[in-house]
């Protein structure tokens, strides 16, 4: 029996704060005319107090199982791509199990910066085809604002916040992810990285001081190096599916810069109307970034049935792949899920299970003081 995993439901969740060229451009020395010709950037959107990577991950998920109309108990694994995680530990995916109620799942994060999405969605799609789990979320998500060093003008006019998410299920028609090329070039880390916090340079003063806690990008190395592996890699796909680039009605870039994406289609020798951007509104949102395109792409009409579609993206590693996809939609509905009471009976499981901690902590350490 061959398995397919399928994406059967989608969300995205984005702050409501929105930051323009022209709020930057207050801040610093740089214009919405450069900003938007450059990049194509015109807005982004930026995490609030209320917000953190796994509220916009949750929420996301949240609305993904509505549409597949999948119970959180059904689902079995949750992978979060970020490179904002809440935390260095625990995973943020943990905390995306709490907050949604997927009481009977494994929950882990993966990093491979924004090309994060590609190697998650192939990652799952394998564990579902190998017949270990039948339903899975992938979620990117990220609070990047948090990473950026507001008086840089290399960095903070690039990213924006958000989160999109994946459900997938197993089913023996076609479908899902049918090809993948994942590669990365770690020679190339420094040109994109977080420099402190890890191991190599643990947070400290000097740390903080030196900005090192903030992201650094060498902007013109990774753009060359964009330019290179977004056709190729999506050749690649293409020839591993046995796809005809003629064969694709859309392809979901990572959003990271409009030229990018126009060297990419003439690269391919394709039209930009095969391209799906919207750069302009979020900016580069890293893991998200393709899921949130894919959802506007699908809710403008874009997006059809047996589509066969290419996820392709690039990013810090340096770290890059593609995905040939052949888009499904929601299997049909047996019984409507009560999501609602659902919801309610998560937050009092979680409450719970808090709860019972610190009473078994307290007889505990009552036990252990008397012994
Ligand atoms: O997910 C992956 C994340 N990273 C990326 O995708 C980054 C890829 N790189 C890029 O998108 C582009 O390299 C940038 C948008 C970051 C920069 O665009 P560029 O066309 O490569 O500009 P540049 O770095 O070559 O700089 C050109 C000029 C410089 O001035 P001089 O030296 O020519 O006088 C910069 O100082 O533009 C200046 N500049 C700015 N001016 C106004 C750099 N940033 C700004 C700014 N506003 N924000």
């Amino acid at each position: 029996m061959t398995l397919y995993a399928h994406i059967t439901g989608w969300g995205i969740a984005v702050p409501d704060k929105i930051l323009t060229n022209d709020d930057i451009a207050k801040m610093m020395d740089t214009s919405d005319e450069w900003i938007r010709e450059r990049t194509g950037i015109q807005e982004r959107r930026i995490a609030g107090p209320q917000d953190s990577t796994s509220s916009l991950a949750s929420a996301a998920a949240i609305r993904a199982l509505e549409m597949a109309n999948i119970s959180p108990w059904d689902v079995e694994l949750i992978i979060v791509t970020t490179s904002s995680p809440e935390y260095i530990f625990p995973a943020t995916a943990s905390l995306v199990q709490d907050r949604i109620g997927a009481a009977n799942a494994g929950a882990l994060d993966i990093l491979a910066a924004c090309t994060g999405f590609i190697y998650a969605l192939d990652m799952v799609t394998q564990t579902i085809r190998s017949g270990a789990f039948k339903t899975a979320l992938v979620i990117g998500a990220e609070t990047l604002s948090r990473f950026l060093d507001w008086t840089d003008r290399d960095t903070c006019i690039l990213f924006g916040d958000g989160a999109g998410a994946f459900v997938l299920q197993a089913s023996e028609e076609p479908g899902g992810v049918i090809s993948s090329v994942l590669r990365s070039d770690g020679s190339g880390g420094e040109l994109l990285s977080i420099p402190a916090g890890g191991s190599a340079q643990p947070a400290s003063a000097r740390t903080v001081q030196d900005g090192l806690h903030f992201i650094h990008m060498n902007g013109r190395e990774v753009y060359r190096f964009a330019t290179k592996v977004m056709a190729r890699s999506s050749e690649e796909t293409l020839s591993k599916a046995n796809w005809d680039i003629k064969d694709i009605s859309l392809i979901i870039p990572h959003q990271a810069n409009k030229r990018i994406i126009n060297a990419a289609a003439r690269g391919l020798k394709l039209p930009i109307e095969k391209f799906v951007i919207n750069v302009h509104k979020y900016g580069n949102t890293s893991t998200a970034s393709i899921p949130i395109a894919t959802v506007e792409a699908f809710e403008e009409g874009r997006l059809n049935r047996n589509d066969k579609i290419v996820f392709v993206g690039f990013g810090s590693g340096l770290s890059w792949g593609a995905l040939s996809v052949i888009w499904t939609g929601p299997f049909p509905i047996e019984k409507a899920v009560p999501f609602k009471r659902l919801r309610f009976l998560a937050r009092l499981i979680s409450w719970y299970r808090r709860l019972v901690r610190k009473l078994d902590g307290l007889i505990w350490g009552r036990k252990g003081n008397s012994a």
